[in-house]
């Protein structure tokens, strides 16, 4: 069955990139859109847009409802534009949704329990949801209050309010370290770490100082019949390769793959490279 999305690329250049989420057309900046855009004629229908230039500022904000709901690949979201130029979601990382999704499916089929999910860096929730309703039992954590309510709201949203799905406030370290002198384990894990981030109480979060660390805690909260672990990153320098052997050494012998993260348009649309991923699959 074809479930169309609510999102689409609709072009790219000069920096920045032209995006539909529902009814919103939005021009926001995009470093690596380094060519010239290849639809000129559509960028005026953009309702609103964001830019750098002195500070970070939205132009047109006012033209937008306040929040709004699409659907894609199957999960509903609320979005709302934040004074960063975000949205609550990052559509470059639907493509690992859909594989979560497929994967616990496919686990499904031959496994009596359901396989446990755990989101690190968890956001608003996209992978969860997308997760949850694969049928895996779901903990989402994220250090920031106001991202772990909206994911909340989001799983509301898609009648998943009583699936069990734990929301956790926390910081990744911290959270983990508990979770090891409990025993507690997964059968999955994804996680998507920050640049820089802050934990719940001010923690200092670097990926180049802290992901190691953070990798390894992943390994020991990993069960014994493991069905995968994803890295992503939009970190410049953290590329497939290096994500790739950053699973590697953490997490041993396994089934290593790794590509871009990709916005995606139309046939006549570039591809528009957004962050990267590498997966671990238990072999
Ligand atoms: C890049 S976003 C993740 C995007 C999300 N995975 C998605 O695909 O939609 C990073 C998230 O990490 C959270 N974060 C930053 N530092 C953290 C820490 N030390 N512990 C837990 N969460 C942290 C932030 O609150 C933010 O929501």
């Amino acid at each position: 069955m074809h479930i169309p999305d609510d999102y689409e690329l609709m072009d790219s250049g000069n920096g920045q990139k032209l995006e539909r989420f529902g009814p919103v057309i939005l021009a926001r900046p995009c470093a690596q859109a380094v060519w010239e855009p290849r639809h000129p004629e559509l960028w005026d229908s953009a309702n609103a847009s964001f830019d750098r230039k002195e500070g970070l500022n939205w132009h047109g904000r006012e033209r937008l409802p306040e929040d709004w709901v699409v659907t894609v690949r199957g999960v509903r979201m609320r979005l709302s534009t934040t004074d960063f130029g975000h949205l609550g979601i990052f559509p470059e990382t639907m493509d690992q949704w859909s594989w979560i999704a497929s994967q616990l499916r496919d686990a499904a089929k031959s496994r009596s329990t359901a396989p446990r999910f755990l989101n690190l860096f968890a956001y608003s929730g996209g992978a969860t949801l997308a997760a949850a309703k694969a049928g895996a039992q779901c903990c989402h954590l994220d250090a920031s209050k106001g991202m772990v309510e909206w994911a909340r709201a989001n799983a509301v949203l898609n009648g998943l309010q009583n699936s069990g799905i734990r929301f956790i406030v926390d910081d990744v370290g911290g959270f983990l370290r508990r979770e090891v002198r409990r025993g507690r384990n997964y059968e999955c894990v994804l996680l998507d770490p920050p640049s820089f981030g802050r934990g719940k109480r001010g923690e200092l979060y670097k990926i180049e100082k802290n992901v190691q660390e953070t990798l390894n805690l992943v390994g020991q909260v990993l069960s014994d019949t493991p069905l995968f672990v994803i890295l992503t990153s939009h970190t410049p320098g953290f590329s497939p390769i290096v994500l790739q052997n950053l699973l590697e050494q953490a997490l041993g012998q396994g089934r290593l793959t790794c590509g871009e993260m990709l916005l995606r348009g139309g046939p006549d649309v570039l591809d528009l490279p957004s962050g990267n991923w590498a997966r671990w699959q238990a072999t």
